[in-house]
């Protein structure tokens, strides 16, 4: 099975399941214009963020890694008016494509996008005691990944739900002497939510792999107990 038939298949859903919205268009063409990565969550991926944070009626979300601001449009438009979505980038530039992404979008009034490394922003946010986020989305720099998971379980509440994104990259996660800190990582968050440590306790997980336009990956998938 080969990643032109995985593409294909995505391609194939999102013509019939995903609908088009021209500010998600726009949101892909002005991160590729502006040089960022191609990463962004794919179409499908966006839908099933949106049809959770709906299907749970999440109010407040999260997101660690805004990017260019596609997978904040997905969820933001998931909220109600009255919803708020926090958005944290640590690269300011991709920070700025995002703001005008979500802006074209018309949600500059739902979304707040915060400059910094999540390991820094992430305290402020704690020290500003809002309420919690019934939704966080991890999908910044993979190394952090458990740590963000930490800070996620700090900023949530019984019934919170945190998605992890990443976590298995073309299955290496599955290599017990891999060196890279990436996967590592995805190791370490799966070795927290098995034990009784920090995160195992109080969450009740699973991993999904997946294949698609993005290739051979998958994500974590964790309910706050
Ligand atoms: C990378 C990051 C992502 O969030 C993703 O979905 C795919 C790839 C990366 O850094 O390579
Ligand atoms: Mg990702």
């Amino acid at each position: 099975m080969s990643a032109d038939r995985w593409a294909a298949v995505d391609r194939y859903i999102s013509e019939r399941l995903v609908d088009a919205d021209p500010a998600l268009d726009a949101a892909v063409e002005a991160s590729a214009a502006a040089g960022l990565p191609p990463i962004a969550v794919s179409p499908p991926q966006g839908k099933l963020l949106n049809l959770l944070a709906r299907t749970m009626g999440a109010r407040r979300i999260l997101e660690l890694g805004a990017l260019g601001g596609y997978s904040t449009i997905w969820l933001a438009r998931a909220l109600p008016s009255s919803g708020r979505l926090v958005s944290l980038e640590a690269n300011p530039k991709y920070a700025e494509v995002a703001r005008a992404n979500v802006a074209r979008a018309g949600l500059a009034d739902v979304v707040e996008l915060r400059v910094g490394a999540a390991l820094e922003t992430l305290p402020e946010l704690a020290v500003e005691g809002g309420e919690p986020f019934d939704l966080i989305f991890i999908d910044a720099d993979k190394k952090n990944t458990p740590n963000y998971f930490t800070w996620a379980l700090k900023l949530s509440r019984p019934g919170s739900l945190i998605i992890a994104d990443n976590v298995i990259r073309d299955g290496a996660i599955a290599d017990p002497d891999s060196d890279d800190p990436t996967v590592q990582g995805s190791q370490r968050l799966h070795e927290m939510l098995a034990s009784d440590e920090a995160a195992g306790a109080r969450v009740s997980a699973t991993t999904i792999q997946t294949v698609g336009v993005k290739g051979y990956d998958g994500f974590t998938l964790a309910l706050v107990g």
